[in-house]
């Protein structure tokens, strides 16, 4: 199949990538542009483990081509911090213990993110609600919910130590 020239916009810089037009935007995120923090769990849009946002708002990168993400402002876990100073939802899953293997933690703070910015101030019910397509083999989820519960509440607003 004859490659495609594609401009990608990933945490604010830009990236032209030279691909065949079928690839999964998770496949040009971490097969071609090498940021390996999103994962690549089921490939049928259950697990959430590939979730970043685009324009704000939470996807499942093996949903999407990696063409249909052009002109967008696509934002992947590496790109939530800010001089290397994690981002507040970051820092509350660290302190809630919000994960264990971690395989789900990178597409789970995505879809956190995600929700947050949508909706500031969200209810226990939003909150699972918001995370509802990110499964956790390991957690249980409650201290998911806390962390996303506390940044929410602005307890880790200011701080990204
Ligand atoms: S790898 Fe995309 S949802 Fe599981
Ligand atoms: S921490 Fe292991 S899958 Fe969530």
């Amino acid at each position: 199949m004859e490659k495609i020239l594609l401009q990608l916009n990933v945490n604010g810089q830009g990236y032209e990538l030279y691909i065949n037009p079928k690839t999964l935007l998770v496949e040009a995120i971490r097969d071609h542009i090498g940021l390996t923090g999103t994962k690549r769990g089921c490939d049928t849009v259950s697990c959430g483990a590939c979730t970043v946002m685009i324009d704000g708002m939470s996807v499942k990168s093996c949903s999407v081509l990696a063409a249909q993400a052009e002109g967008t402002r696509i934002t992947t876990i590496e790109g939530l911090e800010d001089n290397g100073k994690l981002a507040p939802i970051q820092k509350a899953f660290i302190d809630h213990g919000a994960y264990q293997c971690g395989f789900c933690a990178p597409g789970m703070i995505m879809s956190a993110q995600a929700l947050l910015n949508e909706n500031p101030d969200p209810t226990e019910w939003e909150i699972r609600e918001g995370i509802e397509g990110n499964i956790c083999r390991c957690t249980g989820y409650n201290s998911i919910v806390r962390a996303i519960n506390a940044t929410a509440k602005g307890k880790y607003t200011e701080d990204r130590s």
